[in-house]
């Protein structure tokens, strides 16, 4: 694994052409996606800005051009006229040269059309050349001709009660307050994670503190909430956020986690009050900093992405100079106390052909490299196994077992495995049992929607050349498509 030094993490980027090496060899590569946001060069993380403005969805990514590390963080943006093809357009947040307030990083934010524009708060990474860290809370302006302008200075820096750890500004307009919000992650000085409000009449002056987030039973709950947001979906009330370095029973080593609270946000005493449990978003290996659409207008459903990945984990194309994908996106919707997650309507658009399964000699069938699985489950148990061998062997293993409703999901019968130590299977009860199956298979990534969005799995996976057969043994009606190609993987800086 290579070791970077700081000065290559933060190099500044100042010609596109130094990128075009780096951009060839990821596109040559055999795990490239075919349907899935993915970084144009070097390493992405989480989604930002995500938002309908002037007839396009606009979305953004964190990004570190140079190679599979977390370095220094630009904002690269992306469009879409249905949330299914997309298109590069550029890098759209630069971090400053020398002492600027995002000198070491445009960090996560969020976005909000007003007219003819749209205006990003996001989080100026700062470090002073001892390398102390300051958090800072910017604004930017994309104007209509596409001319991305900073604010000279930030909404409000660091508060001083809490650690350097404050980050993510997630923007709220609530209408019948007349008041602006912005919630932060941050880190208490005893090292607990919360989520701090500022609130303002005016989007772009006059913001103050407002306070902590009270949130009843959850004051010890991680050391530092990245990307929290407070979601209204179907009258209810989510506060979706990323608790770090917390165990959760099931979810192995993995101390990051993302996840959600259904309840009631009391936005004039600043306290949201639990309605339940914390529940984890996606029972897969790989996913985190989920964001949602900002401003749509179905107040019953929220527009849902996430990064198809992990802080501080390895991933395979590391070796190949670049890391990162984002999620489908998803419906969301409320169900009782629970999220619902749908792969949108609009996704039906990439189904290609359908085909016919056919048996090879050896019991196996043929898994398409971008495709889309769909199995009507009946009773018994279930055992499905993507990304064999051609004999059958190995591979990705989906099984349910009807004596104790559980659904599991193991890939240490991959034969490239990765991340181990966090564990390689997950699972998680059904109350209903097992009815319906939804898969969709990209290069490198797998996601299933169980019983119609009531459990998703999300993963990355890097099948081997001789990987790319399934078998399956159990009750179910299958069938399967290919599906075309959505992402343009344009070098375009
Ligand atoms: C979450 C995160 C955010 C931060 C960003 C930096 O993955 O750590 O808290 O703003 O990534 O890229």
């Amino acid at each position: 694994m290579k070791t970077w030094t700081k000065e290559e993490r933060y190099r500044i980027l100042m010609d596109p052409q130094e990128l075009i090496g780096l951009h060839e060899k990821a596109r040559s590569s055999k795990y490239r996606q075919r349907f899935h946001i993915q970084s144009v060069t070097g390493l992405m993380n989480d989604p930002n800005g995500f938002v309908w403005f002037n007839n396009l969805w606009h979305l953004f990514y964190q990004w570190c051009p140079w190679g599979a590390v977390h370095g220094l963080k630009h904002w690269y943006h992306i469009v879409s006229k249905d949330l299914v093809a997309w298109k590069n357009l550029g890098v759209c947040l630069l971090p400053d040269r020398e002492n600027g307030y995002d000198n070491k990083g445009a960090y996560s934010g969020s976005a909000m059309p007003i007219d003819d524009s749209l205006y990003f708060f996001y989080t100026g990474n700062h470090r002073d050349p001892d390398w102390t860290r300051h958090a800072y809370t910017c604004l930017a302006k994309l104007h209509k001709d596409g001319w991305v302008e900073k604010y000279p200075l930030p909404l409000f820096g660091e508060n001083p009660d809490y650690t350097e750890h404050q980050r993510d500004p997630k923007i709220i307009y609530r209408e019948e307050l007349g008041l602006y919000y912005i919630i932060i992650g941050a880190q208490t000085k005893e090292k607990k994670g919360c989520a701090l409000v500022y609130q303002s009449e005016d989007l772009l002056h006059g913001w103050t503190f407002a306070g902590e987030l009270k949130v009843k039973g959850f004051e010890d709950f991680g050391d530092m909430w990245e990307c929290p947001s407070v979601e209204h979906i179907g009258g209810r009330d989510v506060l979706l956020f990323c608790p770090q370095h917390l165990k959760i029973q099931g979810r192995g080593d993995s101390v990051n986690h993302n996840g959600y609270i259904m309840g009631n946000m009391d936005w004039k005493n600043l306290t949201f009050i639990p309605d339940g449990q914390f529940h984890v978003l996606d029972f897969g290996f790989d996913s985190y900093a989920a964001a949602c659409a900002n401003n749509l207008e179905n107040e019953d459903e929220a527009i849902l992405i996430a990064w198809m990945g992990l802080p501080d984990v390895y991933y395979p194309t590391d070796e190949e100079d670049w890391a990162g994908c984002l999620t489908l996106p998803r419906q969301l919707t409320v169900r009782g106390r629970r999220l619902i997650q749908r792969p949108l309507p609009e996704l039906k658009k990439l189904r290609e052909d359908k085909i016919v399964l056919e048996k090879n000699e050896n019991g196996t069938y043929d898994l398409p490299e971008a495709a889309e699985m769909e199995a009507d489950c009946r009773v018994g148990d279930v055992d499905l196994n993507l990304f064999t061998h051609p004999d059958g062997s190995g591979g990705l293993k989906i099984s349910y077992r009807e004596a104790d409703k559980t659904i599991s999901i193991d890939r240490s019968g991959m034969d490239l495995r990765f991340n181990e130590e966090q564990g390689e299977s997950r699972s998680r009860i059904l109350e209903s049992g097992l009815s319906h199956l939804r898969i969709f298979i990209d290069r490198s990534s797998v996601e299933i929607f169980v019983n119609d969005g009531d459990a998703v799995f999300t993963s990355r996976i890097f099948p081997t050349d001789d990987e790319h057969y399934f078998s399956y043994e159990g009750d179910i009606f299958l069938r399967l498509w290919t599906l075309k190609d959505a992402v343009a993987d344009k070098f375009i800086i």
